[in-house]
């Protein structure tokens, strides 16, 4: 499985760690960044590796910010992307099962690197159970096609 990683100067730590446990494990991870703690727009890194998994340049994508919020609305504003930001094991095994999540969002400044590592093995393990869920997906992916919103 091929996983981009990507975060800000505030996630940096913990992207380190993350893929160093990852790597550990054997996946084939691609870290586009950052690579040291200078500050930078978490906008730009969310969006480029969504669009990697939207490109399926990449089957997943674990991305980190200081609390996970910013990059993460970032990476959903991607065409194709559903990105769960999680703070514990359940909501990444739900995130799998219920809502297919194709990428992973988590805060340096929210969680302890255990905690981090346990949630990406659970995320990473976790397969999504279709049934009523895929309609529901379905839906989801739906309001890109049909946002009737308009530029003022
Ligand atoms: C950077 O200071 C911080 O705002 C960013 O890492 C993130 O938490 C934004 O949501």
């Amino acid at each position: 499985m091929k996983i981009v990683m990507a975060c800000d100067h505030g996630g940096f730590q913990l992207k380190e760690a993350v893929k160093e446990h990852l790597t550990k494990k054997g996946y084939d991870i691609t870290d586009i960044g950052v690579y040291n703690t200078d500050s930078v727009d978490y906008p730009d890194y969310g969006k480029k590796a969504a669009e990697m998994v939207a490109g399926k340049e990449a089957d997943k994508g674990i991305i980190i910010c200081g609390t996970g919020i910013g990059i993460s609305i970032a990476a959903n504003k991607v065409k194709g992307i559903r990105c769960a930001l999680c703070t514990n094991e359940y909501m990444a095994k739900m995130s799998r099962m219920h809502n297919d999540a194709n990428m992973l969002a988590m805060g340096e400044r929210v969680l302890g690197k255990g905690v981090a590592t346990d949630i990406v093995d659970v995320w990473l393990s976790t397969e999504f159970e279709g049934g009523r869920h895929a309609n529901r997906v379905n839906k989801l992916m739906e309001i890109e096609k049909t946002d009737k919103v308009e530029d003022k």
